[in-house]
């Protein structure tokens, strides 16, 4: 069956090039894109929605409504990660203004109308920080049993994190949201840093995308320059880490990993480990009430890679 995909991002330069990957999904036939929500997180959610726009635009894809979400976390204050992503988020590129504008709704009301709109046909991609799902979570606690499936690259179990020590980028944003996301009763896929690091694309592939002569593939290598600096130090090498895209492409197909099934917990009061994730993974651990999650652990590097480049191509 074909995805009805609704996009949670924070339009950053890998939630770019998972969008240009949706959008040759979409055209191919293989995914619908029903809609985008943006969130603080790499950027405000306001640029986010405004990036989002430009590149569906430059995708061909003008008409997909993007709404703006949670300016700020449930608890403190919003932080941005500007020295990974540029100061406009698109590494820096200033490209232009998109035609279209945000829709004329909040991002936690647009999960809920077009869950209740499409009951049982959802895909709910989470690539940013949780605060709109849990918003909406709130608002709608019927909305577990409204969505298909919930698919959310965030989090890191037997990985280093890569804010902190422990903490992954999308949970430590805002942790009060994820713990709120991954406790509902939903049938939820996570995608953390243990499955997304080790698909780290090398200098071979950014090469064979920088020789495409596609809109695409160019806007992809213009977009990635800044990320390739600022993942240098991480890599010892020059290469990028694009996260968001393997839980898109593990939405469409999820043969191309492996999974745990267990619950996950956020930390929430730790001095040192605040938004870190944690799984009781003790032989026999009573794993208590809480849903078990469906966490990828390991990915098809190649298989990943490949895919990703014949469709930017
Ligand atoms: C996640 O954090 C963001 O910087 C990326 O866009 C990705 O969603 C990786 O930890
Ligand atoms: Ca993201």
């Amino acid at each position: 069956m074909k995805p009805t995909i609704l996009l949670d991002c924070d339009t950053g330069i890998d939630d770019a090039l998972t969008l240009l990957y949706l959008a040759s999904l979409v055209k191919e036939g293989h995914a619908e894109l029903a809609a985008v929500g943006t969130v603080h997180g790499n950027v405000p959610a306001d640029i986010g929605a405004f990036n989002t726009l430009r590149i569906l635009e430059l995708a061909g894809l003008p008409a997909v409504p993007v709404a703006i979400g949670a300016a700020a976390p449930m608890a403190g204050q919003a932080r941005y990660a500007y020295g990974f992503h540029g100061a406009d988020g698109l590494g820096d590129t200033n490209l232009p203004e998109p035609y279209g504008s945000p829709v004329d709704m909040s991002a936690p009301d647009q999960i809920i109308r077009l869950a209740r709109s499409r009951p049982g046909e959802l895909t709910l991609l989470a690539i940013g920080p949780l605060t709109n799902l849990a918003i909406a979570l709130l608002l709608e606690p019927s909305l577990t049993g409204l969505v298909r499936q919930v698919i959310v690259m965030g989090g890191a179990l037997e990985h280093p994190g890569n804010v902190t020590s422990h903490a992954e980028a999308n949970v430590w944003h805002d942790p009060e949201a994820a713990e709120l996301v991954f406790n509902a009763p939903w049938p939820l896929t996570l995608v953390p840093l243990d499955a997304t690091h080790p698909t780290a694309m090398d200098g071979t592939w950014l090469d064979r995308l920088a020789a495409g002569d596609t809109t695409t593939a160019q806007l992809a290598t213009r977009i990635l320059a800044f990320y390739v600096n600022a993942y240098r130090p991480l890599l010892d090498a020059r290469g990028v880490v694009i996260h968001d895209a393997l839980a898109a492409m593990l939405a469409i197909d999820p043969s191309l990993a492996e999974y745990i099934e267990r619950p996950v917990r956020v930390e929430l009061h730790g001095e040192h480990t605040r938004g870190t994730t944690l799984w009781d993974g003790r032989r026999g651990a009573d794993q208590g009430h809480r849903p078990p999650l469906k966490v990828a652990v390991r990915a098809d590097v190649r298989e990943y890679q490949e895919r990703l480049l014949t469709s930017l191509l």
